[in-house]
């Protein structure tokens, strides 16, 4: 069933494709048009949302106390202790009623449902050893503030499969003004924790709920598989440091759809580890689906990728994104020291209110695990696409800086309007070592990036070129396309021959 579906979507991809429709065209399935994307992110198991879990526990039925005083860690682990024994008959759910319910961190597991209701509110504890520690990541080697041990995340889970986390718009604060107030007077002793971490899993939910107030990242899916975020909210003061919103680590078939977000950095932000060790873990980000995100960031990146990188990032899709008062709208963050590569990314239908910097590539991020990195461990970069972008109250158009020796390739921008609200001129387009194409940018486009997106190009620009082909180039690549996709796994990896 799952197979018989999955070569349907790929015949589509390939009609669309040849038939030479616009890449983000959308056609009928049974009568009511679709997306190939949204087509893509459903593909994930939503299965588990809707459906009812058969065993269900109330929290209060383990003593818990919703006064926002009484400390609750006991009660969700013994909880979810008790609801272990039900994980091989379809699971269970925990109920968290409304109320104020204080705890500190506590450990999730398998074929498990966190139901918030309405008036619910999850508190993090305002005392650090109520979020114990836990070993650095592998791919980062030590913590990414300070070195060693790292503090665990309030809700936390480790090797698990088929989770949810989802509710009628309750709510988890993690009470994290204490956590930066420690990090701005530098008393912190170990990394501050995130609010939601899931590690080495597959099959996550997390929806229909508010996250606000994180001490650092709010959702850090990290090495997981099968991810969808879907219809969540998450705030935090614009000045809060660190507050990313969503940030897939090392994470493949990740699904982030109608969300709204506004926090004090990065609002989704893609990672795969710190320089050597993210380079030895060798984990990428990839198949991440972006869709309908609207927020904003205070001085960090509406989509960010970085700043670590090292194991790779690709196939990042994003679309229908609304940011306003940011500092940047698209951001990719890297480091000589970084390695690893971040290539076949496309953005499109980008708007843009009130934003510092359209689109910033900074290929001197810094920042790094050890002194001792390695300079000649460049990133490759390649393979970008941004399209369909407006711009209103823009600062600088795009500051795009690629590496001496280590040029940026094939950066393809292709109608986009900015309107820049000073006429210095060095508030238009600054590129050094990136080359690529464009069509249709305003204002004028950068000298690397003047030429023209011609057909020839199809193979440089991702996803920019159907529409460009030839009708005699589409009918010599159906035979052979057919057969090659069919003995390949990744429809959306597929190259095409000249
Ligand atoms: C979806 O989840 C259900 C259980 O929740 C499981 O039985 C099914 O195999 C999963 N499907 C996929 C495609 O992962
Ligand atoms: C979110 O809530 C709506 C309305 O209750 C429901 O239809 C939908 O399935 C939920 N989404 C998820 C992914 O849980
Ligand atoms: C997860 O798996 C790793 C490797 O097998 C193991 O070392 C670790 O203890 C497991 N953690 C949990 C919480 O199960
Ligand atoms: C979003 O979540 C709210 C509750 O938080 C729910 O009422 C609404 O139906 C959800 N929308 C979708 C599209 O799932
Ligand atoms: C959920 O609650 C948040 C915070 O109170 C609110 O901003 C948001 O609009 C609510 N979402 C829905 C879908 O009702
Ligand atoms: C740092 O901030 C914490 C939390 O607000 C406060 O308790 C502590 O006194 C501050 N320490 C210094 C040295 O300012
Ligand atoms: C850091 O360690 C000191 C000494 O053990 C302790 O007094 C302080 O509370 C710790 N700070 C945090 C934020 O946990
Ligand atoms: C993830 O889980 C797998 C299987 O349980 C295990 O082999 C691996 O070591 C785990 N990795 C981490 C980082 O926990
Ligand atoms: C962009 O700026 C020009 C003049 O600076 C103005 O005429 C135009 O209306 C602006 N466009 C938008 C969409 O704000
Ligand atoms: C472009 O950026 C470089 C490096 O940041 C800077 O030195 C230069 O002045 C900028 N040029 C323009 C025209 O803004």
């Amino acid at each position: 069933m799952k197979r018989s579906f999955y070569i349907v979507e790929v015949l589509l991809l390939l009609i669309n494709t040849l038939l030479g429709l616009s890449d983000d065209a959308t056609w009928a399935v049974n009568g009511s048009p679709q997306s190939l994307q949204s087509c893509y992110c459903k593909r994930g198991n939503y299965s588990g949302s809707g459906e009812i879990r058969p065993h269900s526990v109330t929290i209060t039925e383990f003593g818990a106390v919703g006064d926002g005083v009484t400390l609750n860690t006991k009660a969700f682990q013994n909880a979810i202790f008790y609801l272990n024994s039900f994980a091989d008959k379809g699971g269970a759910k925990l109920f968290v009623p409304a109320g104020r319910w204080l705890t500190g961190s506590f450990d999730l597991i398998s074929h498990l449902t966190v139901w918030l209701d309405k008036d619910a509110v999850i508190l993090g504890s305002q005392r650090s050893d109520d979020w114990p520690l836990t070993e650095p990541l592998p791919s980062y080697g030590r913590g990414r503030e300070l070195p060693g041990r790292r503090h665990r995340s309030l809700i936390y889970g480790r090797n698990l499969t088929d989770i949810i986390i989802t509710g009628d718009n309750g709510t988890v604060d993690g009470q994290g003004s204490i956590w930066w107030d420690w990090f701005e007077n530098k008393t912190l002793n170990y990394t501050r924790p995130h609010l939601v971490e899931l590690m080495n899993s597959t099959g996550i939910v997390i929806s229909n709920l508010t996250f606000i107030n994180s001490p650092f990242w709010t959702i850090h899916p990290v090495y997981c598989s099968q991810v969808t975020i879907q219809n969540v909210t998450i705030l935090a003061p614009r000045e809060s440091p660190n507050t990313d919103g969503i940030d897939p680590d090392s994470s493949d078939n990740v699904c982030i759809e109608d969300c709204y977000i506004s926090t004090g950095d990065d609002l989704v932000a893609i990672k795969s580890g710190w320089d050597e060790y993210g380079i030895l873990y060798g984990r990428p980000s990839t198949n991440i689906f972006i869709h309908r995100l609207i927020g904003e960031s205070g001085r960090g990146s509406g989509i960010a990728i970085g700043s670590e990188m090292s194991g790779g990032v690709s196939q990042v899709h994003a679309e229908n994104i609304q940011i306003f008062n940011s500092g940047t709208g698209i951001g990719l963050k890297t480091s000589p020291g970084r390695g690893g590569y971040v290539r076949d990314i496309y953005v499109s239908n980008l708007n843009l209110v009130d934003v510092e910097t359209a689109i910033r590539f900074n290929s001197q991020f810094g920042e790094h695990p050890k002194e001792s990195y390695d300079p000649k461990a460049l990133p490759l970069i390649e393979r970008i696409t941004i399209k369909e972008v407006v711009g209103v109250n823009i600062k600088y158009a795009g500051i795009l800086e690629g590496l001496q020796g280590d040029t940026f390739a094939n950066i393809c921008l292709s109608n986009i309007h900015l309107n820049i609200t000073t006429t210095s001129k060095t508030s238009s387009w600054n590129c050094s070592n990136i080359q690529g194409y464009s069509n249709l940018v305003s204002p004028k486009i950068c000298e690397p990036l003047q030429e023209r997106i011609y057909p020839e190009h199809h193979l440089d620009c991702y996803r920019l070129s159907n529409h460009l082909w030839s009708p005699i180039r589409r009918k010599g690549l159906l035979s052979f396309s057919i057969d090659k996709l069919m003995t390949e796994n990744m429809p959306s990896s597929v190259h095409f021959p000249v």
